[in-house]
């Protein structure tokens, strides 16, 4: 069984990116295949690690040719079990391809069911672009899972109740009329949470608000903010690896290990292993 994870958020700049490449990074160490899919139409993800292979095709092929992955589709980046589909298309030229076909909502859905992903992936995630859309929805609609970073401010707990959970009502009306159209269940990750009293305040207030709420789980495990995301990002390297205080509550290694433990109960207690970098890495764009 693959699971599929998508990370979501109505806004820009919350960790969405950041979040998918430490997610994945960890999961590949773990000794999970997985599959990154750069659902951005600006390639941030598909840059954020070294690829040694890059593959002729990208998100274009599998949107296009109706929701199908191959192997021409997918790229290798530097870290053993880690492929990617690299976002290759024109500023919002899937958004308009995806308006005109009556399956949008079902196209990413059909490339992640298919016996290619299942005979090679043991988790997919799905990075998205801030905002509402078409492509953003068929992202939703592929994954088991979505996760969306908040910041525990409030203007960005306004904009979570408002935007996100808008977006997952609709998702919901959907899946209402027909049982094709299932979205994730949404689990919010407290994302970027400094060491002000203030922000803990808020990150409290947004679990209660939430604690309660069906559709909505608030995960135990919290991003603090830390100038080692950013650092590993430029270092191109997950950031358990980057920051591997292991001793300390809140260093990459910590965090970055408490939410797959959280994720995959079933791994709880192991340790990713060391891996090797197999090749010398070309980087995306030459
Ligand atoms: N935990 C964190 N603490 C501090 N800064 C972070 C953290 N995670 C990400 N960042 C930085 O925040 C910015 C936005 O992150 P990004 O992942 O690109 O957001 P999004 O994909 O939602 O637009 C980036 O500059 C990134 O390096
Ligand atoms: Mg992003």
């Amino acid at each position: 069984m693959t699971t599929t994870f998508a990370i979501v958020s109505t806004k820009g700049g919350v960790g969405k990116t950041t979040e998918a490449a430490n997610l994945g990074g960890i999961c590949a160490e773990f000794g999970m295949r997985t599959l990154l899919l750069d659902g951005d139409v600006q390639p941030s993800l598909s840059k954020y690690y070294p690829l040694f292979y890059r593959a002729a095709f990208g998100l274009t092929a599998v949107i296009t040719r109706g929701g199908s992955i191959s192997a021409d589709c997918v790229s290798k980046t530097s870290i053993p079990n880690l492929d990617i589909i690299v976002s290759d298309a024109p500023d919002g030229a899937l958004q308009t391809w995806l308006k005109d076909r009556e399956d949008r909502l079902v196209i990413l859905k059909r490339a992640i069911r298919s016996a290619f992903v299942r005979d090679n992936y043991d988790v997919v995630i799905i990075d998205t672009q801030g905002a509402v859309g078409e492509l953003q929805k068929t992202a939703a609609m592929a994954a088991d899972l979505m996760i969306s970073p908040v910041n525990p401010s409030i203007l960005t707990a306004r904009e979570f109740a408002s935007g996100t959970l808008a977006m997952l009502e609709s998702l919901n009306r959907m899946a209402d009329m027909s049982s094709e159209f299932k979205s994730g269940d949404l689990m919010a990750l407290i994302y970027g949470q400094d060491h002000t009293s203030d922000a803990r305040n808020i990150a409290t207030l947004i679990r209660n608000e939430f604690s309660t709420s069906g559709s909505v789980r608030v995960l135990d495990t919290v991003v603090p903010s830390s100038t080692a995301y950013k650092a590993a990002a430029t270092a191109q390297m997950p950031v358990h690896r980057f920051d591997r205080k292991s001793r300390n509550l809140t260093s990459g290694w910590q965090v970055m290990h408490e939410l797959v433990w959280e994720l995959f109960p079933e791994l709880k207690g192991r340790h990713a292993q060391d891996v090797r970098v197999g090749a010398t890495p070309t980087h995306v764009g030459g």
